[in-house]
């Protein structure tokens, strides 16, 4: 059975980002067919300005909110990252292995540091290493495939690089990986600024629509998202980006494809309308399985305790070996 990992990171509330390119994929498909982990991978909230009771806080409600889109833990493995040492134990090896001008390529990072930098809040080093991070989190579980949004590919590709660059120097020891993505919602775009990604930390939240908005709060965003001025109703994601990310988000919530759903509609009215509800609806039995998740923490946290266990056990031979092909010597 393939093995998959994926991780979401507790940095805010999770998006419909977060749930249409990742996790509704984790909760309706990869569960069933793969041997599969999850992890709220809470080191990578360190990355940048963080606050520590915040970070805490998120990290049990995205942990809350993964188990209720559906994640069965009878199924599949729901952990939270720094609650298994091999994530870090294996993560200074790997940046034993990468090279600094990769790292210093990565999109992400370039964007994020002079996002920090002009906050004058100064770039974090864990910022330009947490690819390596998150390599480490991959490679440590012998993993097949990697199902991420688009955001995620270069990363997934720095994971693949440094598995075989580390085979090819100590021997085998790590799958290579490669990443999957889904159909439709690989990217959903920010409804107040459709030339870029809907993430958690935007600026303004008027554009980004989260997993626990009430109905109205979902109908209001979806209401004033930002389109084109054009009389006719097209999918052009180069042309016409805001169109396109709400026939995108209607087709990823309901099926169908967003260029034929374009051609069923002959106004923006109808059309915000329409995915404003099928959000809307897609969503309502998340926050309902929240709330009564939320109200037993105990349950949430026995969940966690146990999947950190699995995931240790399963994690600690291929780390182990890591150690000692790359030349460390075993404790005696
Ligand atoms: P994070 O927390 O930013 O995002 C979690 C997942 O959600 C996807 N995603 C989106 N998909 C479509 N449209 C969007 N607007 C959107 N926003 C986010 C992301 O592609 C991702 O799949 N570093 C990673 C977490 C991570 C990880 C890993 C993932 C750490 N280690 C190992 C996979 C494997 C991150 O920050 O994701």
């Amino acid at each position: 059975m393939k093995r998959i990992f994926s991780g979401i990171k507790p940095t805010g509330h999770l998006t419909l980002g977060n749930y249409l390119g990742a996790v509704r994929r984790w909760v309706e498909e990869e569960q069933y067919r793969t041997d599969a982990l999850f992890s709220v991978v809470d080191l990578h909230a360190l990355t940048v300005h963080h606050d520590p009771a915040r970070v805490r806080r998120l990290t049990l409600q995205a942990a809350t909110l993964l188990l209720a889109a559906g994640l069965d833990p009878a199924r599949c493995t729901v952990f939270v990252q720094s609650h298994v040492d091999e994530h870090t134990r294996l993560s200074y090896l790997l940046e034993c292995t990468a090279a600094d001008g990769e790292l210093r390529r990565m999109i992400q990072y370039r964007e994020k540091a002079s996002r920090a930098e002009a906050a004058g809040q100064g770039v974090r080093l864990s910022l330009l290493t947490c690819p390596v991070l998150m390599a480490a989190d991959i490679l440590a579980y012998g993993t097949d495939e990697v199902p991420v949004g688009e955001d995620r590919t270069q990363h997934v590709e720095l994971a693949r690089d440094l598995a075989v660059r580390f085979n090819r120097r100590y021997g085998h020891t790590f799958t290579v990986p490669r990443a999957t993505r889904p159909r439709v919602g690989a990217r959903v775009m920010d409804l107040q600024d459709p030339t870029s990604t809907m993430g958690k930390s935007h600026a303004s939240p008027a554009g980004i629509v989260h997993l626990l908005d009430d109905a109205d709060t979902v109908r209001r965003k979806v209401g004033r998202a930002v389109t084109d001025s054009g009389s006719e109703l097209v999918y052009d994601r180069a042309e016409r980006p805001g169109l396109a990310n709400l026939l995108d988000v209607l087709a990823a919530c309901g099926g169908g494809d967003p260029r034929d759903l374009a051609g069923a509609y002959t106004s923006y009215g109808a059309l915000k309308k329409d995915a404003a509800e099928a959000v809307v609806e897609l969503l309502a039995p998340v926050r309902k399985r929240h709330a009564e998740l939320a109200s037993d923490p105990a349950y949430v946290g026995g969940v966690l305790r146990e999947g950190a266990e699995r995931a240790r056990a399963m994690a600690r031979p291929r780390v182990d070996t890591a150690y000692r092909a790359i030349g460390l010597l075993p404790p005696g």
